[in-house]
């Protein structure tokens, strides 16, 4: 790709982009969040059309007129809103837009399942039915199907777009195989990631994007050091720490107190105090129950024992509306689905649960609903700096700021946080980390889920590692390192 530019509506997004991808390589694709990445893919996917510039493919000049013309050609991409049809089946999607074959017969649904089932094997993880819903699997399993449907096409580049965000360790070690098995037969991969040591394991070259342009194109993956990748990106020397804890642990009484809580089959009876100023931390690996365990406090879910009081009133069981009037806030997992309302402007989802603050007998004070909403983001660097564009605009990982900018600016008294820093950037983390913590200094409880596990250690006070289900270790963030929780997770024992 060369001289690749494309602009929306006030945004330059790429700004004479060039890109050059080897057969057998992965290429990786760097760069802050809204730096351009998702833009420039979609063009080499067909999905968007450039306003200038050239894509040669295999020594000729090529127009990408839709995405079906990108994948005759052999590019597939997986993209990072994953765009499968929930109310289909596992084989119905991976055939989706597979052409009649050339005897004009289309494939019928039999030979559908079985191929499928044999591509779903051959990415390890021939568990999934070919004929179950995509909307009833996990986020993880998801990311197969589309994985799946990318190799039912004869491919000779595929583009990832953040894929192990919904990943668990062992899940993107079973990613990095197929990665290296596909680079094995020739085909390129172009791989975009925030996490800097998933590049150093795979990768062969980066390019780094920041404000539409390419300022680093071709550097070897595995000895540019670290600090001068991120410069590139960011153009200041970010360093990559957590804010510091309070001098004193907190000592006034729990806001926050979960007893006897459970759901059978999801996680077993959980004691939980969170006081006032204090970030806890739940640890442990994607289906360990995390998840559930937050959307059970927060009511999305009724619990099959328990009780959960937020600063001394008892919730009804299953009642959002509850949670939320005690003072519950909750940022969760699956943002797009399930908290963003995508053709609003970011002011109304930023201000969307503190609307009464902002109605008075009838009138919706506009000047201070966008005020307010446009601190809430700045104080979170949400780009662009205009609270008066659709979320759907926003790049991915600013739209997860649009999520929590909601929640800083209802001030809840308790926020539940379902990996926050998925997506987000290595510069925006600090800043998010630093945010959580302020908050916190201010009086708030939070509880935290990440399946970063230095994440968790690092921001949290006190941490829980949860195995199946179950709390196998609890203890202060400090005493506790990376190696520990990991044994506690695969083994449940302290090592
Ligand atoms: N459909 C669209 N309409 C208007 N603006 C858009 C659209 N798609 C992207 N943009 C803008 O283009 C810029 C680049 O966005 P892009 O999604 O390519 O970023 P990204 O590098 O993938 O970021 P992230 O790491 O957060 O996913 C952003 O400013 C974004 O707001
Ligand atoms: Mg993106």
């Amino acid at each position: 790709m060369s001289g690749i530019t494309k602009s929306f509506p006030g945004v330059r997004a790429l700004d004479g982009v060039d890109l050059e991808v080897r057969a057998g390589e992965v290429h990786c694709l760097l760069g802050q969040n809204g730096a351009g990445k998702s833009t420039l893919i979609k063009v080499l996917a067909g999905a968007h059309q450039p306003d200038d510039g050239a894509i040669t493919w295999a020594g000729e000049t090529v127009t990408l007129r839709s995405p079906i013309a990108a994948m005759r050609l052999g590019i597939a991409t997986i993209y990072q809103e994953l765009d499968l049809v929930e109310g289909l089946s596992v084989a119905e999607n991976v055939h989706l837009g597979h052409e009649p074959t050339s005897a004009g017969f289309v494939v019928r649904g039999r030979e559908a399942k079985a191929s499928t089932a044999a591509l779903l094997k051959r990415l390890g993880h021939g568990e999934i039915d070919p004929g179950t819903l995509v909307g009833d699997l996990s986020a993880a399993h998801q990311q197969i199907v589309s994985m799946a449907r990318a190799l039912s096409h004869d491919v000779r580049l595929i583009v990832m777009d953040e894929p192990s965000a919904a990943l668990d360790p062992d899940e993107t070690d079973n990613l990095f195989r197929i990665v290296g098995d596909l680079t094995a037969d020739g085909v390129a991969v172009v791989y975009i990631s925030h996490r800097l040591e998933e590049i150093r394991r795979i990768g062969d070259r980066v390019t780094v994007l920041k404000d539409g342009r390419a300022v680093a194109v071709g550097l070897p993956a595995k000895d540019t050091p670290t600090r001068d990748v991120v410069s590139l990106m960011t153009g200041r020397n970010v360093e990559y720490v957590f804010p510091d804890r309070p001098a004193e642990e907190p000592v006034a009484e729990p806001v926050l107190t979960v007893r006897d809580l459970s759901r059978s089959g999801e996680f077993a009876p959980l004691d939980l105090d969170v006081r006032p100023g204090e970030i806890v931390g739940l640890a442990g690996l994607v289906g360990s129950g995390r998840s559930e365990i937050l959307e059970t406090i927060y009511g999305a879910r009724r619990p099959s024992s328990g009780t959960v009081t937020v600063a001394g009133t008892a919730l009804r069981p299953g009642s959002v509306r509850s949670a939320v009037r005690a003072g519950l806030g909750l940022a969760p997992e699956e943002r797009k689905a399930q908290a963003l309302l995508m053709l609003e402007s970011v002011t109304r989802n930023v201000s969307v649960s503190s609307m009464s603050r902002f109605a008075h007998g009838g009138w919706l004070n506009r000047a201070a609903e966008r005020d307010a909403a446009h601190r809430a983001t700045r104080d979170l660097s949400l780009r662009p700096d205009d609270p008066s564009v659709p979320v759907r605009t926003l790049s991915g990982g600013n739209q997860q700021k649009a999520v929590l900018a909601r929640w800083l600016l209802r001030g809840c008294k308790v926020l539940l946080l379902d990996e926050p820093t998925r997506g987000v950037d290595v510069g925006a983390r600090a800043e998010l980390y630093a945010v959580i913590r302020r908050l916190a200094d201010e009086g708030l409880a939070v509880l935290l889920v990440s399946s970063e596990v230095p994440e968790v250690l690092g921001l949290a006070d006190r941490v829980l590692v949860l195995r199946e289900g179950k709390v196998v270790h609890t203890s202060r963030a400090q005493s506790l390192t990376e190696h520990e929780v990991l044994d506690l997770v695969m083994e449940g024992a302290p090592a």
